[in-house]
Parts: C-alpha cells; structure tokens; sequence
C-alpha cells in the first residue's frame, strides 16, 4: 500500500512540470484533451494500482510463505539447538562414560599386571615343583633300576641255582633209571610151597623133601618136582622151613644141605601123639648153580594136610 501511495504522488509530480513547461496560452480543447489524457492516466493508475494490490496481495502471501518458512526454519533451528544440546549433553555423557571406562580400564590393567605376577609367581613355584617331583621319581627310577638290577642277579643265580638243580636231577635220574634197569635186571627169586595132603615117609634111605604144593615161585628157582633150589645168580639167599608130625613116640627129624654139604640138623620127639613143629632159618651165599634141599632120614616121616603145617621158603636178598 505504502509503494502504490508513493508511485502516485511521483505521477502528480510529474503532471505539474509538464503544465509548467507549455505556459498559459494553450486551450480549452487542450486542456480537456489533457483532462481526457490525465483520467486515461488515472484509470491506468487504478489498473496499475489493482495490479499492484494484487501484487501487494502475492507479495502479502509470498509474506505468509516466507514467514511460515521462517517460522519452521526458526522451529528446525530450535530444533537443532536443542538436538545440538541433546547432543552436548550426549557427548558429555560419553565423555564421563569413557572417563569412567578409562578408570575402569586403569583398575583393569592393574589387576592384569597383578594376575600376570601371580601366573609368574605360579610358573615359578609350579616350575621348582615339578623340579621337585621330577627329582623324586629320578630317585625312585634309580631305586628301581637297583632293585632291578638286585633281582637280574638274584634271578641269574636263582637260574644258576636251576641249572645245577637241573643237571643234579637229570643225573639222579640217570641213576634211577641205571638202578631201575639194574633192578629190571636183576634176577627176581622167592619162593614158598607146602608139603601137600597127607604124609611123607622114608624107608631104609633118607629122603629128599618135596614141597609140591607150590604157593609162590617167581623166578622158577625152586624144582616142585625135585625139591631142589637152584641159585640162578650169585648172590645172598634166605631159607626157612616149618615141619610138623602127629604121632606118638617118634622122632621128627630134618636136616638142611647145600650141595650135599649138611648145614642143619633138628630134631623133635613126641610123647603125646599131638602135633610137633620144628622151625628153622638160615642165611647163604651161594654161587650160581648152588643147590639147597631138606632131607629127612631113613625110618622118619612128616604129615601135613591142607592146612600147610609143613612149608619151605626162600627168596634171594641180593646178587653179589
Ligand atoms: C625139575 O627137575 C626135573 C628133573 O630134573 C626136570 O625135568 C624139570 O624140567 C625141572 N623143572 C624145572 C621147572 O626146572
Ligand atoms: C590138619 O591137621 C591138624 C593137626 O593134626 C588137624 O587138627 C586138622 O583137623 C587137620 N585138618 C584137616 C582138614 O584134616
Ligand atoms: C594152604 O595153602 C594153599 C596154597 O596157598 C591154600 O590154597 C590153602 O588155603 C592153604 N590152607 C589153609 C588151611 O590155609
């Protein structure tokens, strides 16, 4: 409003100088004509003056505009200060944060510096320890290897000790095995045989006694038939005899040869018609071939029955 009122006054001013300058002689038609020209102007004017109204108007709006855009501008940069303090505040918040973390950091760091002399101080006792433990078992390695090597010994002398045990057997069984064959070998003799049922009776010459009855002869050394021993090998022999006879007032008589030699002479005479034993032994060394027999002289006799009252034996104690 205020520009249209200005443009105004400068158009009248202009007017004024131009009635000064044609001066006072001009006409009546001139000055209509002029008064036609100056409402010309003034309706012109009035468009310009709308036209400039409607320019105030968008200039007006273009106000508003620009205002509401100040006015938002001034709302975003209140904004932003107070983003801008937020923030500050923010920063400041970290700042004491970090502050507070490098503290935290120190204590860290001191603690770790602390932990780390105590792994060193750890290392080193665990270290002289193990020192230790590995000294103790390098004693008892040592022990052990002594005593092992105590043992190796023992155990070679035991094993010596073996060997000799070892080659003492083989050699006593070497000789049992000499003395098994030598027994194997060595003739087997004895004998045992009784008179049989009934009596023997001799007549005007003596008799040979035959035990018939032949209990036991390992060896065949005693003739059943004969009533001779023969000694197979040389050696010493044993001899025993039991007799008996049941008659009254006779004389029981028997005798003992080797080879014809008489060795024994015995004799019993019953009174009571009840049984007479005569029993004798003796011991010979005989060569082989060496015979033993008993005899009973001429006019004698011996009974026995299956009770085996009258019986020879021998056997060989040893060869020579
Ligand atoms: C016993 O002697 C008899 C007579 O000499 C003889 O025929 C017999 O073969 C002998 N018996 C034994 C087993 O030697
Ligand atoms: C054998 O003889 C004995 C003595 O004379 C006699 O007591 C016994 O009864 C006899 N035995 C037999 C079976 O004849
Ligand atoms: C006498 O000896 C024989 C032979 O060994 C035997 O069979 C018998 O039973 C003996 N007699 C007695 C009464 O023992």
């Amino acid at each position: 409003m205020r520009a249209a009122i200005s443009l105004l006054v400068l158009l009248l001013s202009m007017c004024g100088v131009q009635t000064e300058g044609q001066g006072t002689d001009t006409s009546s038609q001139d000055v209509s004509t002029e008064l036609k020209e100056l409402r010309d102007l003034v309706v012109d004017l009035r468009a310009t003056v709308r036209h400039t109204r409607d320019d105030v108007k968008v200039l007006e709006t273009d106000n508003v505009a620009v205002k509401g855009r100040l006015v938002a501008s001034e709302t975003k940069v209140q904004a932003l200060q107070e983003n801008k303090a937020e923030m500050k505040t923010e920063v400041d918040n970290l700042k004491r944060e970090n502050a507070a973390q490098e503290v935290e950091l120190a204590v860290l760091k001191t603690r770790l510096a602390a932990t780390e002399t105590e792994v060193k101080d750890l290392k080193m006792k665990a270290s002289a320890a193990l020192e230790q433990e590995l000294t103790a078992v390098k004693t008892r390695l040592a022990a052990s290897e002594t005593t092992v090597d105590d043992l190796k010994k023992e155990n070679a002398a035991q094993e010596a000790e073996l060997t000799a045990v070892k080659t003492r057997l083989a050699n006593s069984e070497t000789k049992v095995e000499n003395l098994e064959n030598e027994i194997r070998a060595a003739p087997k003799v004895a004998f045992s045989a009784g008179l049989g049922y009934g009596s023997i009776e001799s007549g005007r010459r003596s008799l040979d006694v035959v035990f018939s009855r032949v209990i036991t002869n390992v060896g065949q050394a005693y003739n059943s038939t004969t009533g001779f021993f023969t000694a197979p090998v040389r050696g010493v022999y044993y001899f025993s005899f039991t007799v008996m006879d049941n008659l009254d007032s006779r004389y029981m008589i028997i005798r003992m040869y080797k080879n014809r030699e008489r060795l024994m002479w015995l004799n019993e005479h019953d009174t009571d018609g009840k049984a007479s034993y005569l029993s004798g032994g003796l011991t010979l060394q005989l060569e082989k071939g060496d015979t033993v027999i008993l005899q009973i002289p001429e006019k004698s006799r011996l009974y026995d029955n299956d009770s085996n009252h009258s019986t020879f034996s021998g056997f060989l104690l040893f060869p020579l």
